[in-house]
């Protein structure tokens, strides 16, 4: 059984994650932070309210985290494919109404800090070796902040990233969004000898939404959940048609959950990975080592493959555990 937080920006596949993260029997879910990233700070943070509240994990708190990159003017943001609210259904707005709670109160990577640093004590007092998931699938804003602020974190964490790609990105020919957002924030995530996992684009372009998975996510009974999740992954399969031309979509972000919670599912290599941040063409780009050319130490574990008919099982069994609230 592990304890983790999630960093995110929802964002139909945060979305997902949340659900994933939320309702797995080999997970707890400790709090929620969130950057900016898919849309503003504000709409994001609200977005993860209304995920928690309509998958009855409200009791699951949320904080607010940076509004924008450490040195960069301006978030990205990603309404080409999340939509002006972040979370836009296929009628055009957001599916989800908004949650009757509001975000924690605080800074991010201080609250973040607090949660992990009583958590971990948790877990050192029944023994063994285990550390805290942080699982961040947006910009690694927070998760730099943290680990700069609060060293002492670095033992007591493993950070696991859905971002990066060995090869062609998405949001620029060789960039991945969540990199390319903030690339300074990665380059001391890579660079801070944190235990890091990366899930790439290689690796959650296999996690489709397919017609039958969609099928099988609507099955057991016609619910008002199940309905607003297949209208997520709809409004979601119909921007990815429309600005990739992919009929579906890689449903990015539960791939980084599902690497924590099996683990087994994944064939990995570990690796030096650096984050290009000064280069005009390609600032954000993660520059993989994948044939141990570079003579600096290896950082990261970098997903390799995964077995996508058993991610997509889990995923189903987290969404219809949800629906049951
Ligand atoms: C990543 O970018 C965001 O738009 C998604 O939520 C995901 O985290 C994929 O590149
Ligand atoms: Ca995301």
């Amino acid at each position: 059984h592990k304890l983790c937080w999630l960093d995110c920006d929802p964002g139909h596949d945060d979305a997902m994650a949340i659900i994933l993260a939320g309702h797995s029997p080999g997970l707890t879910l400790l709090g929620v932070s969130t950057v900016a990233g898919n849309q503003t700070v504000e709409k994001v943070t609200a977005n993860a309210l209304s995920v928690l509240a309509a998958a009855g994990l409200q009791h699951i708190d949320v904080v607010a985290g940076a509004s924008r990159p450490l040195l960069r003017p301006a978030p990205l943001l990603c309404a080409e494919i999340h939509g002006e609210s972040g979370l836009d259904g296929p009628l055009g707005g957001p599916v989800l109404p908004p949650a009757p709670h509001a975000a924690v109160p605080g800074k991010a990577a201080v609250v973040m800090f607090q949660r992990i640093a009583a958590a971990h004590l948790q877990l050192a007092a029944k023994g063994g070796e285990q550390r805290v998931q942080l699982i961040a699938t947006a910009a690694l804003t927070n998760v730099a902040l943290l680990l700069t602020l609060f060293p002492e974190v670095i033992d007591m964490i493993e950070v696991t990233i859905m971002g990066g790609c060995l090869g062609l990105g998405n949001t620029g020919p060789v960039m991945e969004f969540n990199i390319q957002t903030d690339p300074e924030a990665a380059r001391m995530v890579f660079e801070s000898g944190v235990r890091l996992t990366m899930v790439p684009l290689e690796v959650t372009h296999t996690a489709l939404v397919t017609t039958s998975v969609l099928q099988r996510v609507r099955t057991r009974h016609p619910s008002a959940f199940l309905q607003l999740t297949a209208d997520l992954l709809s409004f979601f399969a119909e921007t990815y048609l429309a600005v990739f031309q992919m009929p579906d979509p890689p449903l990015h972000d539960p791939c980084a959950v599902a690497w924590v919670l099996a683990p087994q599912l994944f064939k990995t290599k570990l690796m030096r990975v650096d984050v290009e941040t000064t280069s005009v063409l390609s600032a954000g780009q993660t520059v993989c080592d994948v044939w141990n050319q570079s003579s600096a130490p290896k950082n990261c574990t970098v997903c390799m493959e995964m077995d996508a008919g058993h991610f997509w099982d889990l995923l189903i069994a987290a969404i219809h555990a949800a629906d049951k609230q």
